[in-house]
């Protein structure tokens, strides 16, 4: 059975929440990144910060294109307490933003909103492409089966 638009919107409040959350995560981690040592991941988690805001701006629009008023409600999040945390924290938030986001993908396409599905599938990449980015400065590799 199809997703109802009702329910459609539900869920992109509840991703409107969580980009918020993740604006604010980012904005305060990279505060905490301090000292020459601490510039390259500051940089990052500025740009990441400012991918998120964009994020939040094309849901809170599309909010308002189907009929209802974007949330400002923030989602709970953790700022973490070094920067291994810090990292590991994003990289798992990035990872389920990823899947958030290809599951919006499949609720498009099952409303016939072709155009959406398609952007959707864009930000899908962008998380993941954070996600790779954190794993890297986490010094993992990838899992493979
Ligand atoms: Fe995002
Ligand atoms: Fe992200």
């Amino acid at each position: 059975m199809g997703i109802t638009k009702e329910s459609f919107v539900e869920h992109l409040q509840q991703d409107l929440a969580a980009e918020w959350a993740a604006v604010h995560r980012y904005v305060l981690q990279a505060a905490r990144c301090t000292g020459p040592e601490g510039e390259v991941v500051r940089q990052l988690f500025l740009k990441e910060a400012r991918e998120e805001l964009e994020h939040a701006q094309f849901l809170a629009e599309l909010i308002i294109d189907l009929g209802s008023q974007p949330t400002g409600e923030c989602a709970s999040f953790e700022v973490g307490q070094d920067l291994t945390q810090m990292l590991q924290i994003n990289l798992d938030q990035e990872l389920q933003d990823t899947q958030r986001y290809l599951q919006r993908a499949e609720e498009a396409e099952d409303l016939g909103m072709e155009d959406l599905e398609i952007h959707f599938e864009q930000m899908a990449a962008d998380e993941a492409d954070h996600a790779r980015t954190l794993r890297r400065l986490l010094g993992k590799t990838r899992q493979l089966n």
